[in-house]
């Protein structure tokens, strides 16, 4: 679906349907104009790396919690300039505690590509955009249709619900599912409006069309809508259950510094600065003589297991060399945020 081909199919499938099509975009473009959350700072001075980020950052995230992080980036990196002689590691300073890390990595990969194929200049055409690292059809489509006002359809998990229960189809994660949705999306997608219809659907999806108690007395879709006023079709309510992971750190540290090791591992917090694992070979570091050690323990949830974290945090009178061929730092307590640190470790650190 990264093809040309997928623009020109959407433009005769939107003619083809235009009548049915715009009882559904219009509701939804014209609620925008009085209803939408105009305030989101990403919908302030639009440009397309804003959006770019911007995107990037909701991808599994919410609005709420994307706002800080957006804020505070785009006043380290307010362009694609400023960006451009960004290392990893400032990058991945400014995503602590946001999680989903590759993400970060991600946009650095971009920006390098951004630099080396488009003279720096952020790329205006679908195939140009979803060739970058990090970006697929969605994000694509969202960075076109925001930034450049051009009809490309999208689907993340908020417009899935939206036309799943409009359309009064199944919504899972099978592909059956997801192509007939895409299909529906792109049906969907007007030709006029564009702006407006993709964020209001966003809008619509996150407020009134909500998971738990969608509010479809104003909703603008509610007289076509197939699941109107009917029982919201009720998902198992199963927690997911993850499997447990548990870590051991010694965490050393001096009055004024912390020993953190950059993580190679192909795995959750690759490429972040975290303490010594207890289990890989690092024996060094524990025949120093310390001056104070205790214990704690923390839990800290990833999407996919659970993190059950000791961390024997050991003060040392001064810092010491280590033999090893890993990378580490001793870092100054009060240069962490430059430095990409899980967020509970962040938190431990700030408070030792
Ligand atoms: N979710 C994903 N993209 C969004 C956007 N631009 N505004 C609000 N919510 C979003």
């Amino acid at each position: 679906m990264k093809t040309m081909r997928f623009y020109q199919e959407l433009i005769s499938t939107n003619n083809k349907l235009a009548h049915k099509d715009s009882e559904f975009s219009l509701g939804i473009s014209n609620w925008y104009k009085k209803n939408g959350r105009e305030n989101l700072p990403w919908r302030e001075d639009i440009t397309p790396y804003r959006i770019w980020i911007s995107e990037v950052m909701l991808q599994q995230t919410q609005v709420k919690t994307v706002i800080p992080f957006f804020n505070s980036f785009i006043r380290n990196y307010p362009d694609l300039n400023k960006l451009s002689s960004a290392s990893e590691e400032n990058v991945l300073a400014l995503w602590t505690g946001l999680g989903f890390y590759r993400r970060a990595k991600n946009i650095f990969k971009a920006k390098e590509v951004i630099k080396a194929n488009f003279d720096n200049q952020f790329p205006t055409k679908f195939d140009e955009i979803i060739s970058l690292p990090g970006i697929g059809d969605s994000t694509a489509g969202a960075i076109m249709s925001i930034a450049y006002k051009e009809p490309y359809p999208i689907l993340d998990a908020n417009v899935k619900r939206v036309i799943s229960r409009y359309e009064g189809i199944a919504n899972d994660s099978s592909i059956s599912s997801i192509k007939e949705l895409w299909t529906l999306s792109k049906k969907h997608t007007p030709l006029k409006n564009i702006f407006e219809y993709t964020q209001g659907i966003m809008d619509i999806g996150a407020t009134i069309c909500n998971t738990k108690t969608p509010e479809c007395k104003i909703c603008p879709l509610h007289s076509s809508c197939q699941s109107a006023f009917s029982t919201i079709e009720k998902k198992a309510i199963s927690k997911k259950i993850n499997p447990i992971k548990y870590i051991h750190f010694e965490l050393a540290y001096t009055d004024k510094k912390v020993l953190l090791f950059k993580r190679h591992k192909k795995t959750f917090w690759e490429s972040l600065w975290i303490p010594y694992e207890a289990d890989d070979d690092r024996s060094s570091l524990i025949n120093k003589k310390e001056i104070e050690s205790q214990i704690i323990n923390i839990k800290h949830k990833l999407s996919h297991l659970d993190l059950d974290i000791t961390v024997k945090l050991i003060k040392y009178k001064n810092i010491f060399n280590l033999t090893t061929n890993l990378e580490y730092l001793w870092i100054k307590k009060d240069e962490i945020e430059k430095f990409g640190l899980p967020k509970p470790i962040k938190t431990i650190i700030e408070g030792i």
